[in-house]
């Protein structure tokens, strides 16, 4: 499985704070907005992955990610000249997707949730063709809607519909088998002149290939592309950490347990940020004896065998 993290755009719904600065790097109360969406490629296996962002930021991802080896991972960048559309990303990706599934998130979504980890891989694991990840939301029109019958099939897909016919959202994580630039390249632009990725689960829709996943009441999903979500989402980090002294979204911490950084490595990344709060608890994750009984205390066991 190869994973996409998609963060180019135009970012005007939150001009001026994006003026100068790429959006998916603004924080997200402790950390950059992107680490949240690369947490959740981690924790689902997935190493070889390609950031797509504009060609002025692209290399300011590079300078904050590198190649990721530092992480366990393979990174690889690229850039989109304008935001023709979600879907424009596979066509970019094809080589690098090749014969492999694929999976896409966009890098303004954050998930969270006891059992994630586990919904994902068990979903990587059902994968057939397409699979998209539905959340119930209070304003399905901001968003594609889903439309399912009892036994979870997919009835109909719409882009942001004044009237829509279910309150389930398709969140911004999918995942495609490798046939989704052939058919990310037939799609038409809309009438807001994008390739839309709604068009695309439509083709996987009509071929009876497209499966969706519930993520129920017990998750969280944000987007935090207007200043509003944004905030809340900062908010909802900032108190979810302080009240579990868990870091959300904490890279090294995820690539420590994963088995991908060693508990050398961790230690010196965090004596070099030993000043911040992010260094001391990277600290303290090295200086821990017992590890695994600290994992024992969460939901998943982190050390499963790499998604290929
Ligand atoms: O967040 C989930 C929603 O994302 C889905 O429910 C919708 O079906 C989907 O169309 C999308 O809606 P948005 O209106 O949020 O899409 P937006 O244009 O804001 O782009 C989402 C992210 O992708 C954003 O972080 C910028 C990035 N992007 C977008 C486009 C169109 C790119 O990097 N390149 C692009 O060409």
């Amino acid at each position: 499985m190869k994973g996409i993290i998609l963060a180019g755009g135009s970012g005007t719904r939150l001009s001026p704070s994006t003026d100068s600065i790429n959006k998916h790097l603004l924080a997200v109360y402790d950390k950059p907005m992107i680490y949240y969406p690369m947490s959740v490629l981690m924790l689902g296996g997935i190493k070889d992955i390609m950031i797509i962002s504009t060609p002025e930021d692209i290399g300011r991802f590079e300078d904050l990610f590198g190649d990721g080896s530092e992480l366990g991972l393979n990174l690889v960048y690229k850039a989109q000249k304008e935001p023709r559309g979600i879907p424009e990303a596979f066509i970019m990706a094809e080589d690098f997707i090749g014969d492999d599934d694929v999976t896409l998130i966009l890098a303004d979504n954050i998930f969270y949730g006891q059992g994630f980890t586990t919904l994902l891989r068990n979903a990587m694991k059902k994968h057939r063709h397409a699979t998209v990840f539905g959340y119930r939301v209070k304003d399905p029109e901001r968003f594609g809607v889903v439309e399912f019958d009892a036994n979870q099939r997919v009835v109909s897909l719409e882009e942001k519909p004044e009237n829509p016919k279910s309150d389930f959202a398709v969140t911004g994580l999918y995942m495609y088998d490798s046939d989704a630039p052939r058919l990310a390249k037939k799609l038409k632009p809309s009438a807001r002149g994008e390739l839309e990725i709604t068009d695309l689960n439509k083709e996987y829709l009509k071929r009876g290939k497209l499966d969706v996943e519930l993520l129920g009441r017990g998750f969280a999903w944000m987007d935090t592309g207007t200043n509003e979500s944004l905030f809340e989402a900062s908010e909802f980090v900032k108190i979810t950490q302080q009240r579990q002294g868990f870091k959300l979204a904490c890279l090294e911490e995820i690539a420590f347990y994963m088995g991908y950084m060693s508990r050398e490595a961790l230690y010196e990344k965090g004596k070099a940020m030993a000043k911040n709060d992010y260094g001391a608890y990277l600290l303290d994750i090295a200086n821990r004896e017992h590890t695994q009984q600290y994992w024992d205390g969460l939901d998943h066991n982190p050390m499963l065998e790499v998604v290929e």
